[in-house]
């Protein structure tokens, strides 16, 4: 295992996890992954470095299967209703992803395939003869979540055959008390069938090495992952008895499938091969996964850890021409008002409906300020108007706004001059640079939430220097005076746009309109000033509104809690 390198890497690869095609999408999914890794990209961009954006629906296994059975629909028609939304989704948030791809596509079966017999040829998988559960009134084995029963851990009813929610364990389906068909309630029974094993066992001393050199992981990537390594890595089946995913690519093996989480984060490869190709550039996407110049990070949510950091790279280096993740980004949950999200119960923000009533830029806000990087974090709707009104729109907007209406009202609408620089407008240029400097090293940490509190404490000082200075009484006094005030106040909400932009996007793009600023471009976060005295800056409106009670009402009884 060699040491990552830690030195500014040539590009980004960044992904966040695909989400399965059986659903609409949520704010829970939202926070756990899409936004900081949306953050992340434009943070990267903005300060000059090269990413590429890559995420995708996970169409394949008996996620898709049971559900389109429990609608009523086909497979095909459930995957299509679910890609529609999340493309919806996404980019109504302003989540800019270079491809959002398919895994149900000839392609992506290919480049899988190649994965298993790369693994098969070398000895990495292993041909086992199984006991699986069946069920004889469906005339189908019961893979992973097509069976229920007690968990033999820790003994929870209505634990599924693959993990155990509550204990969080992987279960074997056979050892499951009272197991039960999880299509027609029956009793399944004990049958042969074959199975193909990954050696996670002959992995296991790189993948520790792999861990460790790699101490910049967050504290449940490295938790998790060194508790199960602690246990000793075992071989774990990577095929299924179904009809829905990638074919298994031997002789004589009809009806076996690869196992969602072996396709799944090969989904990550395939998309950018054909995020590559479609930009006339086919072998572009080595230089990101293979390249030894390159970064891969990997944005998820805690649930997905194992998968990422465990299987995800064994996957890779079985194979061998891949680099491993460099970063793998995984966040705790989101509780919707103290309780855990559920889609089965319809208890859930989802983000299309969000959208029918509000902007993306506070949730966006609120999301990143609650972000749930350390533990569980909780979404409220009186919690999020709280904040959107008192801080977004208080805090930041206000601020804005008042630079901008005062240059407008008393100085013609131009950059007034600032002439001689009072001991506070010299503090407040030099905090521009600290908090430049500060929430940038934040954000390389991807420390989402403590990067957007710096941010916030940039523009309260923005705030603090305008009550010092009061330009609205030098005006009458001391004109220099008050023109220095205003000045380094827009100079202040010039930095605020361009810090702020990663996280709210459509405001910091109107914001650049509002100062007459060309919009903000690769490598701009380390930009000069453009706001010289003179430069005429545009037409001052409100960035963001107050959100009334009865608007927030009726979302919040909704939820019914
Ligand atoms: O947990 C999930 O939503 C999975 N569909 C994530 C897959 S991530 C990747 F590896 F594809
Ligand atoms: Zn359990």
């Amino acid at each position: 295992m060699t040491e990552p390198s830690h030195s500014d890497p040539a590009r980004y690869l960044v992904t966040a996890a695909l989400p399965y095609g059986n659903g609409p999408i949520h704010i829970g999914h939202i926070a756990g992954a899409y936004l900081p890794a949306d953050i992340c990209v434009r943070y990267l961009r903005l300060s000059g470095r090269d990413a590429a954006f890559i995420c995708g629906s996970d169409e394949n296994g008996v996620a898709i299967t049971i559900k389109a059975k429990q609608q009523g629909i086909s497979n095909q028609e459930l995957i299509d209703n679910s890609y529609g939304d999340a493309v919806k989704a996404f980019d109504g948030l302003g989540i800019k992803f270079d491809i959002y791809g398919r895994t149900r596509t000839e392609k992506h079966n290919q480049v899988a395939q190649e994965f298993f017999l790369r693994h098969h040829e070398q000895g990495y998988v292993q041909k086992r003869s199984t006991e699986q559960l069946y069920c004889p009134a469906c005339d189908m084995f019961l893979p992973d979540r097509y069976v229920e029963g007690t968990c033999h851990h820790c003994q929870t009813p209505g634990a599924k055959g693959d993990q155990c929610e509550s204990c969080g364990k992987m279960i074997d389906a056979t050892k499951l008390v009272e197991p039960r068909c999880a299509l027609c309630g029956g009793t399944p029974e004990v049958k042969g069938t074959d199975h193909w094993f990954l050696r996670l066992d002959s992995f296991e001393k790189d993948i520790q090495a792999y861990i460790n050199a790699h101490p910049h992981f967050r504290d449940n990537v490295k938790r998790f992952s060194n508790n199960l390594l602690k246990q000793g890595l075992i071989a774990r089946s990577i095929t299924r008895d179904l009809d829905w995913g990638v074919p298994l690519p031997l002789e004589g093996v009809a009806g076996k499938v690869l196992y969602v989480w072996f396709d799944a984060p090969i989904g990550y490869i395939t998309f950018t091969q054909e995020w590559a190709a479609a930009k006339g550039k086919p072998a572009l996407w080595k230089q990101y996964w293979q390249e030894p110049d390159s970064r891969i990070l990997h944005f998820i949510g805690k649930d997905n850890i194992v998968f990422h950091a465990i299987i995800w790279p064994a996957i890779l280096m079985g194979h061998g021409d891949y680099q491993l993740p460099y970063d793998i980004v995984a966040n705790e949950f989101l509780n919707i008002k103290g309780a855990k999200a559920s889609t089965s119960r319809n208890y859930a923000v989802w983000v299309n409906d969000y959208l029918e009533h509000f902007s993306p830029d506070p949730l966006r806000y609120y999301l990143s300020a609650i972000a749930p990087e350390g533990s569980d974090s909780n979404f409220t709707w009186e919690d999020f108007q709280l904040r959107n009104n008192s801080e977004l729109a208080d805090t930041l907007g206000n601020f804005i706004q008042r630079n901008l209406v005062f240059a407008q009202k008393y100085f013609e609408g131009t950059v007034p001059e600032a002439r001689e620089l009072s001991t506070r407008a010299k503090a407040m240029l030099a905090e521009i640079t600290t908090a430049r400097v500060e929430i940038a090293a934040l954000l390389d940490a991807h420390k989402y939430k403590a990067a957007l509190e710096r941010l916030m404490r940039f523009a309260q000082g923005g705030n603090q220097f305008l009550e010092n200075e009061k330009p609205w009484t030098t005006r009458k006094t001391d004109l220099d005076r008050c023109a220095m005030a205003v000045h380094i106040g827009l100079r202040v909400v010039e930095a605020l746009g361009v810090f702020m932009s990663p996280f709210l996007p459509f405001a910091a793009d109107k914001l650049r309109l509002m100062l007459n600023l060309p919009a903000l471009a690769a490598g701009d976060w380390h930009q000069e000033s453009l706001l010289v005295a003179g430069h005429a800056i545009g037409n001052p409106e409100i960035l963001f509104r107050k959100f009334e009670d009865d608007e927030i009402q009726p979302h919040a009884e909704q939820l019914g809690l």
